[in-house]
């Protein structure tokens, strides 16, 4: 008999999906084993994000999506080694106008396979992992990059993937007391404020502009939707800070001149360049879409290294190289997600869910009608 276990929402939550505390240590273990390279993502290079389902502008049939912000199907699909030792797929569909339904922007459903027989042994619901390992990320590169005795955090957006940010972040920025937050909707900016002075007993400041909520920070967060493009000048920066990009962003080209940049997966990244490469528009046009773009570019014209050579969380990770050499450092993370992260988060939750007797078996079948 083949069967797996389904897993609702509620079931993932009670298995401790929400719990970034010990998803920060997860994601530091799985990026280990990126680093070591006991991994392999989607496509020829074994390190694609994955496949989107890209929607026309004017669609010809009635009833077909159409091309807008942050619309898109996805799947990202990958094999984690280590003690995971599990295949799996990630599909997820966007929508901007979701919330005004009531549901999330995002629906998400995570499947792990074995990856010998390939049979799945759960499917998950993937909304609270996705967002929780998202934010853990940024937990991750605070402990590698971050200084020591940072006590600031300013907030560039304030959706459900910041707060899963800051939730990642306070589990390893042990001196953070302040956060200052600005959003283009200042009640939602507010909530925010109300929702971390709660959960986290920080004070905190709705800004009027993005320089102000990120040019005394000591670690800034950037975690957008595409309403409007985020543009950071580069004396916003202040010596010693660590910017991370979790959605989309751009920063003055003269920070790089000075400033360290780090990305979660630097193969990633070339995958998503070589993309730009292929694609039948102008170059400009595919980095404008991407979150990395404007890297990107400095890369192509010389600006910054190669993209191989760009360091990586997976090598700090390892202990292949130090993370921030200097207080006075400027470092930018970039960070684009990977379905290791949600194979890692998943499997840990699922491991628990069973220990703990949750969710539902489904069998496939008794015997195989076809074999
Ligand atoms: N890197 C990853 O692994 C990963 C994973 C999931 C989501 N994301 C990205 O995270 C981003 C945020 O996701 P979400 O679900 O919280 O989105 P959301 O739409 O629910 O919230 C985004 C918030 O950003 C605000 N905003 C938009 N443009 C802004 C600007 N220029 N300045 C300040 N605030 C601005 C909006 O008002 C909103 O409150 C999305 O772009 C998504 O693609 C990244």
């Amino acid at each position: 008999m083949t069967e797996f276990l389904y897993l609702d929402e509620e079931s993932m939550i009670k298995a401790g999906a929400l719990d970034s505390n010990r998803c920060v240590e997860v994601m530091d273990e799985m990026f280990g084993l990126l680093g070591q390279g006991d991994y392999i993502m989607g496509g020829p290079n074994l390190n694609e994000h994955g496949i989107k389902v890209y929607f026309p502008e004017n669609p010809k049939f009635e009833g077909m999506p159409k091309a807008g912000p942050d619309r898109r199907f996805m799947a990202m699909v990958g094999y984690l080694g280590g003690r995971f030792r599990t295949a799996g797929e990630k599909w997820y569909g966007s929508n901007i106008i979701n919330p005004s339904r009531g549901l999330p922007r995002s629906i998400l459903m995570v499947m792990l396979n074995n990856p010998d027989t390939c049979e799945p042994f759960a499917l998950c619901s993937g909304n609270v992992v996705s967002a929780v390992r998202t934010g853990s990320i940024p937990g991750v590169g605070v402990k590698y990059l971050a200084r020591k005795d940072a006590s600031v955090i300013g907030l560039i957006g304030a959706g459900p993937i910041q707060k899963a940010c800051l939730q990642g972040m306070m589990a390893t920025a042990k001196n953070a007391k302040e956060i200052r937050i600005f959003d283009i909707k200042k009640e939602t900016a507010e909530k925010y404020g109300e929702w971390a002075a709660e959960e986290f007993g920080l004070k905190y400041t709705v800004c009027d502009t993005m320089e102000d909520a990120i040019s005394t920070a000591d670690i800034i967060s950037s975690a957008t939707s595409r309403l409007r493009p985020v543009m950071i000048e580069d004396a916003w920066l202040k010596p010693g800070s660590l910017i991370i990009f979790t959605g989309s962003g751009r920063i003055a080209e003269s920070y790089y001149e000075t400033a360290t940049t780090f990305f979660d997966n630097p193969l990633m990244h070339k995958a998503y360049m070589d993309d730009a490469r292929r694609a039948d528009v102008p170059i400009e046009v595919s980095y404008a879409g991407m979150m990395g773009g404007g890297i990107y570019k400095l890369i192509d014209e010389g600006k910054l290294p190669p993209v191989e050579e760009i360091p990586s969380l997976g090598s700090c990770a390892c202990g292949a190289i130090p993370g921030r050499k200097s207080d006075d450092e400027r470092i930018c993370l970039m960070t684009g997600g990977m379905i290791t992260e949600d194979i890692a988060w998943t499997y840990e939750c699922y491991q628990r869910a069973v220990e703990m007797g949750l969710g539902q078996k489904l069998k496939i079948w008794d015997t195989p009608h076809w074999t």
